[in-house]
């Protein structure tokens, strides 16, 4: 196993009889996920990733990709939430500067300078798109698609605009699925019983981490190789003991998990990862807030209140020892700037004493902390992160009494905006959502 976890500095806020306690109950949660038996027992689709990617739609998604890589040269994603956050992620963790840099995105928010922006840098671009969404419905990925939509038109004519546009949605119902069938585009499924952020291992990640050259193969293996542990009742899966962690400290009134992690190229895994154990555990009033925390940049900003702040928040250190570059401080002989000490020593090595010194200083502050720790960074290592935190998560939020499957407080901002806007439907709501907002004026 590529994960594990390091928890001696829980040490003295958490003891082994405490987790061991939480590990009992948290078997149990685990059995009732892969039981199918708890709430929301319809959207275990992800379970399987396998299954949710078998070879014969990893075939369609390489060619897709390919096909698209020799056509043109930007891919622009289209989603938001857990329509863009997976495949963000991966690109950034794995991708080449190159590779990068032909995929953006877009649709993840309602920003007019955003949008303007972007396609200010599509004009006169071969760029296609690949418009995600589960619903098919949702607003901000609809206006981005009618905007790009229409500059692909203006550029290459309706006909080849069609064939520049693969839509990842519903297998059957919603607006997107509609037009992809009418208008005969490329389309790919998100499994009905998939929910948005745990979809990062269907086509919704898979094909913009293809586009971007990286080999999807060896995420679903990862995935895969997960989900084999955690139905090995011999294994003391990693990611029970990390959920047990977290809900021994949640149960002591500990309110934020802060994923703290030394590699910028992490940053879109952790906004995957907020999104994942927010929605996912944040209902009926409960649930640990995740925060980030990039190091050693942060340091330089919120490092003074995780040092010596309110005592709220516990560290979960995300750390690999092996990003796969290697860098060194240049000898000088000039040594006014009183480096010479690092002169020829690595940045990896550099930063591995910037970790131990930061968990140090934290844990000697008062802060509880545990790390998650991983040998090599690939996309072996990203398939299986992906799925740990899954997997942690739909037990974690199974033992916390929600549904980790669904989001019905996502409705409350989107009903106020609708009938703020007059959407047909919401007429009379607009009334009564003006008259109170006015009492907080
Ligand atoms: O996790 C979820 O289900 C959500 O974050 C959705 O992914 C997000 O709201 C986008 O929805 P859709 O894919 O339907 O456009």
């Amino acid at each position: 196993m590529a994960i594990t976890l390091e928890r001696g500095m829980l040490h003295p806020n958490v003891s082994a009889g405490v987790l061991d306690h939480w590990t009992d109950r948290l078997k149990l949660a685990k059995q009732t996920i892969l039981a199918g038996t708890g709430r929301g027992a319809d959207f275990l689709g992800w379970l399987d990733p396998d299954k949710l990617a078998p070879k014969e739609t990893l075939k369609a998604l390489g060619d897709t990709a390919k096909k698209l890589r020799d056509t043109v040269d930007i891919l622009v994603v289209v989603g938001i939430g857990g329509s863009y956050l997976g495949a963000k992620a991966g690109i950034e963790a794995l991708a080449t500067p190159e590779n990068k840099a032909r995929v953006l995105f877009a649709g993840q928010n309602i920003s007019a300078s955003y949008h303007s922006e972007l396609l200010a840098s599509l004009k006169n671009k071969r760029f296609a798109l690949n418009v995600i969404s589960k619903s098919g419905t949702t607003t901000e990925p609809a206006i981005a698609y009618r905007l790009l939509r229409a500059l692909l038109i203006e550029q290459v004519g309706e006909e080849k605009a069609k064939e520049l546009t693969v839509v990842t949605t519903d297998p059957e119902n919603g607006a997107l699925r509609s037009r992809a069938k009418q208008e005969g585009l490329t389309s790919f499924t998100i499994p009905g019983n998939v929910g948005g952020r745990f979809s990062v291992l269907t086509p919704v990640g898979l094909l913009p981490m293809a586009f971007a050259g990286i080999d999807i193969e060896a995420v679903v293996k990862g995935a895969t190789d997960q989900a084999e542990a955690l139905r090995n009742p011999d294994n003391q899966a990693t990611c029970l003991a990390y959920a047990a962690c977290r809900n021994a400290l949640y149960s002591q009134g500990w309110g934020v998990e802060t994923l703290a992690f030394f590699e910028p190229r992490l940053a879109s895994l952790a906004e995957w990862w907020k999104q994942l154990f927010g929605e996912s555990e944040g209902k009926d009033k409960c649930g640990l807030l995740p925060t980030s925390l990039l190091m050693t940049t942060d340091l330089h900003s919120l490092g003074q209140y995780v040092q010596d702040g309110k005592r709220q928040l516990f560290e979960t250190f995300l750390w690999v020892d092996d990003m796969g570059v290697e860098l060194q401080v240049p000898q000088s002989s000039d040594d006014r700037d009183g480096l010479s000490y690092l002169a020829g020593r690595s940045l990896a090595e550099i930063n591995k004493q910037a970790w131990r010194g930061t968990q140090l200083a934290h844990r000697e502050g008062g802060v509880p902390i545990m790390t998650l720790r991983i040998e090599k960074f690939n996309a072996h290592a990203l398939g299986e992160l992906f799925y740990f935190f899954e997997s942690t998560c739909a037990i974690s939020g199974t033992l916390l009494g929600v549904n980790p499957f669904d989001q019905p407080a996502v409705e409350g901002y989107k009903r106020n905006m609708f009938a703020l806007l007059g959407k047909p439907g919401f007429e009379e709501e607009g009334e009564r959502v003006r008259s109170r907002l006015e009492k907080y004026s």
